[in-house]
């Protein structure tokens, strides 16, 4: 509990054991000019569908992420999750004591810096609270008491954000020719609620609130607030996300880059702090459940376009995934499929 980044920032120094080694860090912060992350209004799939789907794939293809805006989660949703997740982060210590746990296995949990902090090189500046969202009606009991709206609040942005996201996937399907439903059921069953804490932080040019990775799961949904501090990697350059109003922010996870074929593409992400605000995000993690089969969809592979990864259990890839986090290409290598055998299958 003493760990948590938000117990003791306060009037300190950086801690040494808090500096990144200097290649990954943020150094000073130019937010380079040139590609922007794409925004795309879903509420112009009511009127033009195909423009929609193209403005959504494109966007999947060349950044992986974008911004939605009239997504249909409410502007009172999103503020009510947005004030509720910081009230729980301003909560006294002795409030929030019985959920910190340092325990990845335990569902629902208070901790801080990345996967582990017992054992990794230097920290980030971060604490998280992450719980399952499904089955919702089991997982709801181990939610966090207090904020008391805390339950309710992030129950119906659970199940709106789950509707945005399948919203987005269908979109996704009818792009890549997929037939529909095809992400509805298993594909998508299971959900996580990551909520990140990132304080003001003594240097923010030593250090970073998350390393760069890239999201194991199908999709996620952000909440990024008001406040900059995402950054996504793309052509050896940095990009900014800018904090928009009521918007949200979609990223492609290592499962849909799978699913896909690598059609669509998982890009590298971090999280960069600020000296003036703390800064709050909420992500909803869409995924398979663990068990699930996670493989190129055969429609969109054939002998021209061979399948490049092979079939494995979500929890599988889950477990090889943390022993590697920080490097993309790592975390894939064993579910490829070398060149000549993919061409042969
Ligand atoms: C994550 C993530 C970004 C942010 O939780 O996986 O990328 O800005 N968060 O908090
Ligand atoms: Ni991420």
């Amino acid at each position: 509990m003493e760990r948590l980044v938000s117990n003791w920032y306060n009037h300190r120094a950086l801690p040494e054991s808090y500096i990144c080694p200097p290649e990954t860090r943020p150094g000073k912060l130019s937010i380079p000019s040139g590609d922007t992350i794409p925004v795309v209004n879903l509420g112009e799939a009511l009127i033009n569908r195909s423009n929609t789907i193209l403005n959504v794939l494109r966007a999947s293809q060349k950044f992986g992420f974008f911004q939605v805006v009239n997504h249909g989660v409410s502007e009172k949703v999103l503020n009510d999750t947005m004030n509720v997740v910081e009230e729980f982060f301003k909560m006294p210590m002795e409030e929030k004591a019985s959920l910190y746990s340092e325990d990845p296995n335990k569902v629902c949990r208070l901790y801080t810096s990345n996967i582990n902090y017992g054992t990794e090189k230097y920290h980030f500046w971060r604490d998280i609270l992450k719980h399952h969202c499904h089955p919702l009606d089991d997982c709801i009991k181990l939610w966090p008491q207090k904020p008391t709206r805390y339950r309710d609040v992030i129950r119906t942005f659970s199940v709106e954000g789950k509707k945005l996201g399948l919203t987005i996937l269908e979109l996704l399907t009818e792009g890549l020719g997929l037939e529909s439903g095809y992400f509805k059921k298993d594909l998508s069953e299971a959900m996580l609620l990551v909520a990140n804490h990132y304080p003001p932080c003594p240097d923010p040019s030593l250090t970073l609130g998350l390393p760069k990775h890239c999201d194991p799961n199908l999709i996620t949904i952000l909440l990024q607030g008001h406040t900059f501090g995402l950054q996504v990697f793309k052509d050896g350059q940095w990009i900014g996300v800018q904090p928009l109003p009521n918007a949200l922010v979609v990223n492609i996870g290592h499962q849909l880059r799978i699913v896909s074929n690598k059609k669509l593409k998982s890009a590298e992400h971090r999280a960069v702090t600020n000296s003036k605000v703390a800064r709050t995000t909420v992500g909803l993690f869409i995924s398979s459940s663990e068990d699930s089969i996670i493989e190129p969809a055969k429609s969109l592979t054939n002998a021209a376009q061979p399948p490049l990864y092979r079939a494995f259990r979500y929890k599988e890839f889950l477990s090889y995934y943390f022993s590697m986090m920080g490097d993309t290409e790592l975390a894939l290598q064993p579910f490829k499929l070398p060149f000549n055998q993919s061409v042969i299958s």
